[in-house]
């Protein structure tokens, strides 16, 4: 049923075209995972290698997010996880505000289907769509804070941890709290 519903929005999502992304990706990047997953992830939008496979987190930022999952004992196919927008920006630019809000009913609607326990947003661009410019991802990373009957715990993104490469601790020591937070999923 989810499954039948997550894979709707996802063929809506691979010939939309509400905004002005659409025009310049390869593929739109829906969201990979299962659609009972207890953790959401939320990243920015699609990058080169996403755009070019249609599935999200696959470059190298994607793989050191998988590295840090299996370190903390979950697997990505036990998470959902998803984009801000579907489309990569041109030159991994941040999404512009119009572009994130043409593409928001998307991520609202996988977020209604999954209803995961809690959404793990990585990097500011995930933490500002949901909570405007009060948080800094340093301030509040590893915390948990609640909107909306949602629950979300934010982190550094993977990228950051490219550049940054003491932000793997960071991160996986936020993963290993999610871990705990979450039920043993039954499928
Ligand atoms: Fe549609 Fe979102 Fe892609 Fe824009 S980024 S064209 S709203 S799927
Ligand atoms: N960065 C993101 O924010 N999302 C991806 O899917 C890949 C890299």
């Amino acid at each position: 049923m989810e499954e039948t519903l997550l894979a709707s929005i996802a063929e809506e999502v691979v010939s939309c075209h509400k905004c002005k992304l659409g025009a310049s990706r390869t593929k739109a990047v829906a969201g990979d995972g299962s659609a009972h997953a207890r953790i959401c992830f939320v990243g920015e939008g699609p990058g080169r290698e996403e755009d070019l496979s249609g599935i999200p987190f696959v470059g190298q930022a994607g793989r050191l997010l998988d590295r840090m999952l299996i370190a903390e004992g979950l697997s990505r196919k036990d998470c959902y996880i998803c984009n801000i927008v579907k489309c990569r920006p041109p030159n991994n630019r941040v999404p512009d505000p119009a572009e994130v809000a043409a593409c928001s009913l998307y991520l609202y609607a996988q977020l209604a289907i999954i209803k995961p326990d809690i959404i793990c947003l990585l990097g500011n661009t995930a933490l500002r769509f949901f909570f405007g410019e009060q948080y800094s991802i340093g301030q509040v990373r590893g915390t948990i804070l609640v909107k909306d009957e949602l629950r979300f715990m934010p982190t550094y993104h993977p990228a950051a941890a490219l550049r940054n490469p003491q932000y793997v601790q960071v991160i996986e020591s936020d993963l290993r709290k999610l871990a705990a937070l979450i039920q043993p999923t039954t499928d």
